[in-house]
Order: C-alpha cells, then structure tokens, then sequence
C-alpha cells in the first residue's frame, strides 16, 4: 500500500489551469488528501458510492480503480481538482448513459469543505462540460442531484444545466430512498452559451 508524501513532486498531464485550480488525473500522492477530505460527512451524504469513514485503503483502491478507467479507454474521465501548489482538493468525473444513451453521459464532482464557495465547483463543471462535448457524438450531458443540496443545483444552473424534473424515491442508499432533481445540458445549449 503506498501512502506517498504530502511533498512528493506532482508531475502530471494539467487537462485545465487558470492559475488558481488545476485539473488532472489523479496520482498516487493524492491517498492522504483523500482521506482527509471524505472525512466530511456532507461529500458522503450528498454522494452514492463514498465508503464513510473513508480509510487509507479506500482511498489506495479508488487511485487504482481511477488509473484503471483513464487508462483503458481514449482519453481519462476520471479527475483531480488542485489549488495551484498541486495539493488534492476536489473531484469531478464522467461517466457513460444507460442502455439506449450511447449520446449521453454522466458526471459528479465534490470540493472540499475548506475551498468551498469559492466558485471552484462552477469552474470545473464549466471544464468537464467543454471536455465532454469534444467528443462529438454526445449529446447531452446530465446529473442528478439529491434533493436539498442547493449548492450543487446552484452549480449546475450557473453552467448552464436546466433542471428537468423531481425523481421521487430515485435512489437507495443505506436503507432509505432518497429524491432527486434531474439536470441537463444539451449540445445545443452548450455552444450557444460557449460559441466555438
Ligand atoms: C456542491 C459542491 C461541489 C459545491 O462546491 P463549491 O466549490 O462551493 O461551488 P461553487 O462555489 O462553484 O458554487 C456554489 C454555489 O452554491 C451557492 N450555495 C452554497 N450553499 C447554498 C445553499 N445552502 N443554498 C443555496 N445556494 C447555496 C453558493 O452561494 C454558490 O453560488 P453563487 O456563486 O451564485 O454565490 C460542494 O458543496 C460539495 O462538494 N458538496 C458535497 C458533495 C456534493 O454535493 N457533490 C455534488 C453531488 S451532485
């Protein structure tokens, strides 16, 4: 099990930087800042799959999971969200539609709780949505949203995904159905916000 260092030199392939943030795929150095962010319940709470507590080994397993996607497939899918010294500080990824979605795909993200409110989230989204729709054959690109957490609506309508529709009971988790409020961003929305 590596641990890395807090120190160790991040060398990666930067996907986005604005100065402030980075984006790239995520690194064996990230283990500690892992473990240290998913300790906030609020990521668990708002999030499907997160283990909580959240341990070392959680976090060793998921880099290897994550190096698994990005590597098998054209391009990764999977990210970090850094500050400008490289430290670990979000996430954000993509994923595919269901069965009859071929044009669609999915994403999620999370900040940590210290960076929040800062527009971080909106900046990434704003990325991932470019991202994704450089690969020509999707469509449309969707989240949903557990009921209550207005940050994460509030992120999704400032990059301009409408919101579609309440799922009543969408989701079980931990024994209790959970709502959810659908959002969506189409192609055509997205170029005529972002003109190429
Ligand atoms: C949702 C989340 C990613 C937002 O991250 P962030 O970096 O703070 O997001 P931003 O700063 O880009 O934008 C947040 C917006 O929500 C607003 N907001 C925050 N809390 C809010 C609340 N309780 N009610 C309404 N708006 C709220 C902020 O004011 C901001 O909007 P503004 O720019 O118009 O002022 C972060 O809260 C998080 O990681 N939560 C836990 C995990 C999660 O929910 N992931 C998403 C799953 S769908």
């Amino acid at each position: 099990m590596y641990h890395g260092s807090p120190k160790s030199e991040v060398l990666m392939n930067q996907l986005f930087s604005n100065g402030t943030l980075q984006i790239t795929e995520i690194a064996e150095q990230d283990q500690v800042a892992y473990v240290e962010h998913f300790r906030d319940p609020r990521i668990h709470a708002n999030t499907l799959r997160l283990p909580f507590p959240y341990t070392m080994h959680d976090a060793y397993e998921w880099i290897e999971i994550a190096r698994q996607i990005n590597t098998a497939q054209p391009r990764p899918t999977m990210f970090a969200i850094r500050e400008a010294t490289g430290k670990l500080i979000g996430g954000c990824g993509i994923e595919a539609g269901g069965d009859f979605q071929q044009h669609v795909r999915v994403i999620g993200y999370w900040m940590a709780k210290a960076f929040r409110g800062r527009g971080f989230a909106s900046q990434a989204v704003r990325w991932l949505s470019g991202y994704v729709f450089e690969e020509r054959s999707v469509r449309k690109i969707v989240a949903n949203v557990f009921a209550g957490n207005e940050a994460s609506c509030r992120v999704l309508e400032k990059c301009g995904f409408r919101r579609e529709g309440y799922l009543r009971e969408h989701y079980q988790k931990e024994g209790r159905t959970i709502d959810a409020i659908a959002f969506g961003l189409c192609r055509t929305e997205w170029e005529r916000r972002s003109p190429q």
